[in-house]
């Protein structure tokens, strides 16, 4: 075992695990892309932080801020010009890098600038990057890493628990497996995929005894993989199948106010040529679906009246454990201002157990 599981261990400098305050700079999902029709403009908010972002004509997407710097109008009540936008209220206009451009009753526009964010479009969905430059790829399959894909949307859904708590579900060992009496020998393998990314996997034996396995006398007889593929502790890819027949979910969360979760789910599967190959595509997408229907149904009761407050974690907790340190050295920002935090001074004495708590 590479980690002591014990809390004492885990005192960050500044937690972000489970906080309502904070979050990871990362990439977070907006809005369905097929929502954003060239020309229009949407008002959205996300973890805190007013935005606005439209197409421009020509199908480039483009994210910034959501008040005018003249006098503070809503620009998505404005409109699109090409790739520029003009704000409604007194006619200033903004270029996709944000910089004012026009002003109607001036001979040249005064310097300024709105702040933009990078923004990208994968899997049917908009992604927003929380910082000015953004750091890392968006969130992958990483077995269809350099594939392209087919994907479907699933609906929307809100949560009343953080989307941390929500993610641990599907490394909880104990859940998966609590009738079984040799619960202590069941462990995640852990691999780092970068800073921000973090992979468990684990094999089921055919007929082991996981509520999952039951998938294995619907596939096969076979052993079933499993893993789930973390980035910026709020997205979860679960893989699941035999070898020969990989189902990808990806759960796109983002926090809301009141340690809310927004969720996302997204289905994906490798693009296939030819007619019999996009129909089949079109199969697996939906035979994913209807998984990802049962693994939330058997979460669901758990996640509405969670308090979590993990204060007795076992060895059967490592893979959990493992997933609250990854979270905790990722980059944290403040909720709505999007700003780091200033760090504060170790106290001494702290009771290092406040990581684990309800802040
Ligand atoms: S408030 Fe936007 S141009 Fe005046």
């Amino acid at each position: 075992m590479d980690v002591n599981y014990q809390p004492d261990n885990l005192y960050p400098r500044q937690k972000v695990f489970n906080h309502s305050q904070r979050f990871i700079e990362g990439w977070y999902w907006v809005i369905p892309a097929r929502m954003l029709k060239k020309g229009k403009i949407k008002s959205v908010t996300i973890v805190g932080r007013e935005l606005i972002i439209y197409r421009s004509t020509d199908g480039q997407l483009i994210c910034c801020d959501a008040y005018c710097p003249h006098m503070g109008a809503n620009l998505s009540q404005g409109i699109v010009e090409d790739n520029s936008i003009r704000c409604f209220s007194h006619g200033w206009k903004f270029n996709p890098e944000g910089i004012c451009i026009e002003i109607p009753c001036l001979s040249e526009p005064l310097p300024l600038k709105i702040k933009t964010w990078p923004i990208e479009e994968k899997y049917g969905v908009i992604w927003i990057w929380t910082g000015k430059i953004a750091q890392q790829p968006l969130p992958y399959v990483p077995e269809l890493e350099l594939q392209e894909c087919d994907s479907i949307l699933g609906a929307s859904f809100v949560k009343n628990c953080h989307p941390n708590v929500v993610m641990i579900n599907a490394i909880d060992v104990h859940q998966f497996n609590s009738v079984n009496p040799w619960l202590e020998e069941i462990l995640f393998e852990k691999q780092e995929l970068n800073h921000n990314a973090i992979k468990f996997d684990r094999t089921i034996q055919a007929g082991e005894g996981f509520w999952w396995t039951n998938l294995s006398n619907w596939f096969c007889k076979h052993n079933i993989n499993y893993s789930i593929c973390y980035w910026y502790g709020s997205i979860g890819i679960v893989t699941i199948g035999p070898e020969f027949l990989h189902l990808h979910i990806m759960f796109a969360l983002r926090l809301l106010a009141d340690k809310k979760t927004d969720i996302q789910p997204i289905f994906i599967t490798k693009k296939r040529p030819g007619i019999f190959g996009y129909l089949f595509s079109k199969f697996i997408l939906l035979l994913t679906k209807f998984l990802s229907i049962s693994l939330i149904k058997g979460k669901k009761r758990i996640l509405r009246q969670i308090s979590f407050n993990f204060q007795t974690p076992t060895r059967a907790d490592l893979s959990i454990i493992q997933f609250v340190q990854h979270v905790n050295k990722q980059k944290v920002l403040n909720w709505k201002t999007w700003q780091e935090p200033i760090p504060p001074p170790p106290p001494a004495g702290t009771n290092n157990r406040d990581v684990f708590t309800n802040d």
